[in-house]
């Protein structure tokens, strides 16, 4: 081992950059097999997850293979997980724990492995991490042992987090989507309309080139956009006509009311929220409200959603308008682009009308309105 230390630590030191780089669980198990494999070569690292609530272990890390599950009480697996000790196992046909349920569904011939237990912070177990055949067929060593239990303290840790993390991020997904439903049904012209802008907004995302975790905030935020009409009165908000001056400078507050609800938040989804509820009515060439912001100074997820809204306030009916015919709204596009919104992202909307067009199709308000 000792002569090994310097290409050992190496391989440690390279993982574990890529490590902290990487935010969700299915990277990280991929990473982890990845390092365990540098530091034991092995055929296959497994590393199981316990669901709690199922009482199942789930892998997808098993290369090359789907995700499978298997019972989070048999097999050496369940022993590990029950017990917390770590085992080498030299030849688990002759071990009468060794569950024969997995490499029957995965057509895998397993001969030894070592199993370690995963545990948080606080030593409680999250699952096991195995390690499958030692290559050339020798047995695994107390060595390989030390090594590997030396990768799953690191992953215990590691995993707890991301996904301690993506629990809170799903958290934030419900409370923002009860949120916005609570406001569209105040408005009750909206229907889908929440729903919808969030849709083009990811699909703006993703025609503009948006990174992936910009793409999936925006889509999570900006059914916010419009949740300040809460605090306006119904008689402005549900108006079947036009807006009197008077009205008009009431109902504008949307935006700041808005965003005075949403700052207060440290929460990613939130911070987006917030920024998109304040500025969604910012026009490119600084004549929107509320703070006539302009160009490049107005967020990206900003002018998106400025586009994203007005599409979808013009494509469907309001309580003040009839929908527009498509002719009519890409016209307003056309003549707006560089005025009202950023022309990349109208250039975007006028090359890729269809997939505008499904995505008010697939969420149409009748449904909705008929409910109420
Ligand atoms: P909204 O209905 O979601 O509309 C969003 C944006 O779509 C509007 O922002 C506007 O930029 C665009 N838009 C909607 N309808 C038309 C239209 O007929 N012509 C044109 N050129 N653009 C349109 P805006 O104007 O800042 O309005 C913000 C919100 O104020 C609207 O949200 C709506 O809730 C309310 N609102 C606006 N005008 C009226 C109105 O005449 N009557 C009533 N009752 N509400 C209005
Ligand atoms: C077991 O742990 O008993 C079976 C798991 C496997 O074959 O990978
Ligand atoms: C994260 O840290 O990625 C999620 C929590 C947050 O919204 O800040
Ligand atoms: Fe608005
Ligand atoms: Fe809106």
């Amino acid at each position: 081992m000792t002569e090994n230390a310097d290409s050992i630590l190496r391989s440690i030191l390279s993982s574990i950059s890529q490590v902290a780089e990487s935010r969700d669980v299915e990277t990280l198990l991929m990473q982890f097999s990845r390092m365990a494999h540098q530091l034991v070569p092995a055929d296959r690292c497994t590393v199981w997850v316990h669901d709690k609530e199922r009482n199942i272990l789930w892998s997808r890390v098993a290369d090359g293979i789907n995700r499978i599950e298997t019972s989070a009480e048999e097999g050496l697996v369940g022993y590990v997980l029950q017990n917390g000790d770590a085992l080498i196992i030299n030849n688990v046909y002759g071990d009468p724990r060794f569950n024969h349920e997995v490499d029957r569904k995965t057509g895998y011939q397993t001969k030894n492995m070592v199993s370690l237990p995963l545990k948080n912070s606080d030593g409680e177990i999250l699952g096991v991490f195995q390690s499958v055949n030692k290559l050339n067929l020798v047995d695994f060593t107390e060595d390989d042992l030390k090594l590997l239990l030396f990768v799953t303290i690191y992953i215990g840790r590691e995993l707890d987090a991301a996904i301690l993390r993506e629990e809170l991020e799903s958290t934030q997904r419900e409370i923002i989507y009860t949120l916005a439903e609570a406001a569209e049904m105040r408005s009750n012209e909206m229907g889908n309309h929440v729903k919808r802008v969030s849709e083009y907004c990811r699909l703006i995302g993703e025609l503009i080139g948006l990174s992936d975790k910009d793409k999936e905030l925006i889509k999570v935020a900006s059914p916010l956009h419009d949740l300040g009409k809460i605090a306006i009165p119904d008689s402005i908000l549900l108006k079947p006509g036009r807006l009197t001056d008077e009205e008009r400078i009431l109902m504008n507050t949307h935006a700041e009311l808005g965003y005075s609800m949403l700052k207060h938040s440290n929460r990613k989804a939130f911070k987006a929220a917030a920024t998109i509820a304040l500025q969604h009515h910012e026009k490119w060439d600084g004549t929107g409200y509320p703070h006539g912001l302009a160009g490049e100074n107005i967020h990206i997820f900003g002018r998106i959603s400025a586009v994203a809204d007005v599409y979808d306030a013009l494509a469907n009916a309001r309580c003040y308008k009839p929908a527009w015919e498509t002719e009519r709204v890409v016209a307003l596009f056309k003549e707006e682009r560089g005025k009202h919104f950023d022309p990349q992202i109208v250039d975007a909307f006028l090359n890729n009308q269809e997939m505008f067009h499904e995505i008010n199709r697939k969420f149409t308000d009748v449904f909705i309105l008929e409910k109420r």
